[in-house]
């Protein structure tokens, strides 16, 4: 396993004070560690449409058959940008190996635990050493395409898939750094969570409760323990928020009474009626999606869309479509 450098401790724990100071918790942190990991599996088994709907099941099933025919005959590398527990990645495995001679998966998450996961899964349809674990935080990563030429050989091609990580992430961040990933002939394969209907805002609240429920509180409450925050001392509270012209759910712990906490030996002070935001995810139109891509020189080269209007997978291509 290699553990990039924005992941070792002293650089971790900085990012952690810096966004409890202004507010905003840094989304990987959610994912961070074997308990945070665990409580996000209930989330994404309970709420995530990809493992509720056969209808979305679907719509990954067609972007990978439809980016097989790219370049069959060569070895390909697909690096799981945010692999998660790597099920959809392993899926994708099973047919590229029908038609590459040799095939590498670099299972890529912030959250080491995530990666484990990823690697077992994978290891039903590749040899271990043909899979090569990263650790790694995408937003602060500017080396990662140096890095996988040193796990992966140049000539190999790369497809890398990017699901669920278009809500997590600020588009003017990690949209620049895909970019700059791609080499002429990769392939990036990504999703995202869209409104569903003819209204923005209508769809987005139609969805909400995808959010808004159990298993999603417990996940985050269990974020607040682990840093001291007991669930008596505020009230979580979901919402929808706009920002520069896209919307998004959020998730907010206002505080009832003034808590002192100690973090990584430094003191953080959060004052009552103070308001941490915990959790946001982007939802999209593809109207949105389409234009925010192209602003980074990315544009969409082949989409599905599930029947519910809630997911779609995108292939897409740095620079002009072929
Ligand atoms: C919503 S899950 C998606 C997982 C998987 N791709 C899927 O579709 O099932 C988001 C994943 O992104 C990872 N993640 C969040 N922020 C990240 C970051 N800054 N860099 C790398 N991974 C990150 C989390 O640990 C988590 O595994």
């Amino acid at each position: 396993m290699i553990v990039h450098p924005s992941q070792f401790p002293d650089a971790v724990q900085r990012q952690l004070l810096d966004g409890l100071r202004l507010g905003q918790v840094p989304p990987r942190f959610l994912y961070d560690g074997d308990r945070q990991t665990q409580k996000w599996f209930a989330v994404h088994r309970a709420h995530s449409p990809s493992r509720t709907d056969t209808g979305v099941q679907s719509i990954y099933d067609w972007a990978f058959d439809e980016s097989l025919g790219q370049a069959s005959g060569r070895p390909v590398c697909l690096v799981g940008l945010g692999c998660g527990g790597g099920q959809k990645d392993t899926r994708f495995l099973a047919k590229l190996k029908s038609v590459h001679p040799t095939v590498d998966y670099v299972p890529c998450d912030v959250s080491q635990a995530m990666t484990r996961v990823a690697r077992e899964a994978a290891a039903a349809e590749l040899p271990l050493e043909r899979i090569h674990p990263l650790v790694c935080d995408l937003a602060n990563a500017p080396d990662l395409g140096q890095l996988l030429d040193g796990i992966v050989p140049l000539q190999t091609k790369r497809v890398f898939t990017f699901f669920g990580m278009i809500p997590n992430l600020d588009p003017d961040v990690i949209l620049p750094r895909l970019a700059a990933l791609l080499c002429e002939g990769d392939q990036l394969l990504l999703s995202a969570n869209l409104a569903p209907g003819d209204s923005y805002r209508g769809g987005v609240e139609a969805v909400l409760p995808q959010y808004d429920n159990a298993e999603t509180c417990d996940w985050l409450s269990s974020f607040l323990e682990g840093l001291g925050v007991s669930a008596s001392t505020g009230e979580l509270r979901f919402g929808i928020e706009e920002v520069v012209g896209l919307l998004r759910i959020i998730a907010d712990f206002e505080f009832s009474e003034t808590l002192q906490l100690s973090v990584a030996g430094e003191s953080v002070e959060f004052a009552a009626g103070h308001a941490l935001c915990l959790f946001f995810s982007y939802r999209h139109t593809q109207q949105t999606l389409a234009k925010y891509l192209a602003k980074h020189g990315l544009n969409i080269a082949a989409s599905q869309i599930a029947s519910s209007g809630e997911e779609g997978v995108f292939r897409v291509v740095r620079g002009l479509v072929a």
